[in-house]
């Protein structure tokens, strides 16, 4: 605990940011002309279109993903969001060049991600392109990657399977049928995809999928499981757990994050109600969580050496800190969830909005935002991958980076 307040003191002055670099500065300006300054370095140094930017290696070049995982699409779909912001043909070129290098994945069925990869690079192409030809050619790679995430939805158990057979940490459970909060993210395309064809399959899988994980994934304070295991042939419950999280029973703060994005997103696409509830609810649980630092910028788990979350990996003998590391890519996409849920919620959307805000302004700081020149060319800093894979652990990660620039988009409009 006292590690936790060292943390989050040090870090508690992000918000600062805007008086240190120069007063009155434009926050959502200022930090468009850092990614632009930083995504000219990151191009500099990746000419391979199969090397999707996704971190930092330990020497602190660049370490690219290929089209098969599940990061690629985000370094495409930043690069839209810069054009979106400076309309600058330069900036079109390039993230039209690296959407294109993905094309292939739109075949990707070896697990859920086809959703993350397909939407956040080709659903913006697709949202700011005017040549008609590239409409309908961005179009048809949406469908195809819509067919691809189907294949792992199984009507009996009305979910989309996100991973093949996995052992769980303690190695007493083969999950068979494992659905992870993240799926969430993946159905914004069968919504798109739906509206396109005219064809509801894909939304009712998207429907079907939501309601089962609004009732699997979330404990009653709409704290969520990482991990909800089915049983292939009935879709009973198996087991609740987590992969990336600190214990079975604590809160991986990604995976809040996702399922505050997620469950907005499901309002904005069927206007149920029940939707918003959720969405409401379960950010709450973000927001007023205790454990939440002061500058907003949760730890990578909500309950990481808390009393009574005991891990199944050995978390001692693999922690190397002495420090709890940040998310701040959970702070980012939840930011961006945040806003979105501001604009459907009337009075009460204040609430969502300022948390939104005060991130945002913790990641505009000097301890999250790069200094130009620094951190690999990507925007923000601190991010944790996954701890108990011991995998990327405070490090950029380029998701960090596309939520951060989604949402101060967002932020704009919102505030005019
Ligand atoms: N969807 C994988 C992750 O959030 O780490």
């Amino acid at each position: 605990m006292i590690k936790n307040l060292i943390i989050a003191s040090s870090i508690a002055v992000g918000g600062t940011l805007l008086s240190s670099c120069g007063g009155n500065k434009d926050m959502v300006k200022q930090d468009f002309e850092v990614a632009e300054k930083q995504y000219t370095i990151m191009l500099d140094q990746s000419k391979d279109l199969t090397s999707f930017p996704r971190t930092t290696n330990p020497d602190g070049s660049v370490k690219g993903t290929d089209i098969w995982d599940w990061t690629q699409g985000f370094f495409p779909g930043a690069l839209w969001y810069i054009y979106e912001f400076n309309q600058d043909p330069k900036w079109k070129a390039e993230a039209e060049k690296w959407t294109d290098a993905l094309e292939q994945a739109k075949f990707l069925t070896q697990h859920h991600d086809v959703g993350f990869v397909m939407y956040c690079s080709y659903g913006n192409a697709v949202r700011l392109e005017k040549d008609t030809a590239k409409i309908n050619k961005y179009n048809k790679i949406l469908i195809q990657s819509a067919e691809s995430a189907l294949t792992r939805y199984y009507p009996n158990v009305g979910l989309i399977k996100s991973w093949n057979d996995k052992m769980s940490w303690d190695g007493k459970t083969l999950w068979t049928y494992p659905v992870i909060i993240d799926n969430m993210m993946n159905l914004e395309l069968l919504f798109y995809v739906s509206k396109l064809t005219g064809d509801p399959k894909y939304k009712d899988a998207a429907i079907s999928h939501a309601d089962k994980t609004m009732k699997n994934h979330f404990r009653s304070d709409y704290s969520t499981y990482h991990v909800v295991d089915y049983d292939a042939k009935t879709g009973e419950v198996l087991h609740q757990q987590t992969n990336q999280g600190y214990s079975d029973n604590s809160t991986w703060s990604r995976g809040q994050g996702w399922a505050i994005y997620g469950y907005t997103l499901m309002y904005r696409e069927t206007k149920d109600p029940k939707y918003l509830e959720h969405a409401k609810k379960v950010a709450d649980f973000f927001i007023n969580h205790p454990n939440l630092p002061k500058d907003k910028i949760p730890y990578w788990d909500f309950n990481v050496e808390q009393e009574g979350y005991t891990p199944d990996w050995d978390y001692k003998g693999q922690n190397k800190l002495n420090y709890i590391p940040r998310d701040a890519s959970a702070a980012s996409l939840a930011a961006s969830a945040m806003l979105e849920l501001s604009t459907y919620t009337g009075e009460e959307g204040k609430k969502y909005f300022n948390a939104a805000e005060e991130i945002l302004k913790s990641l505009s700081g000097t301890e999250y935002l790069a200094a130009p020149g620094t951190n690999s060319g990507f925007i923000l800093k601190h991010s944790t991958g996954s701890f108990p894979h011991n995998s990327e652990i405070d490090v950029p990660l380029i998701y960090a980076d596309y939520y951060f620039l989604e949402a101060l988009l967002r932020y704009k409009k919102i505030k005019g």
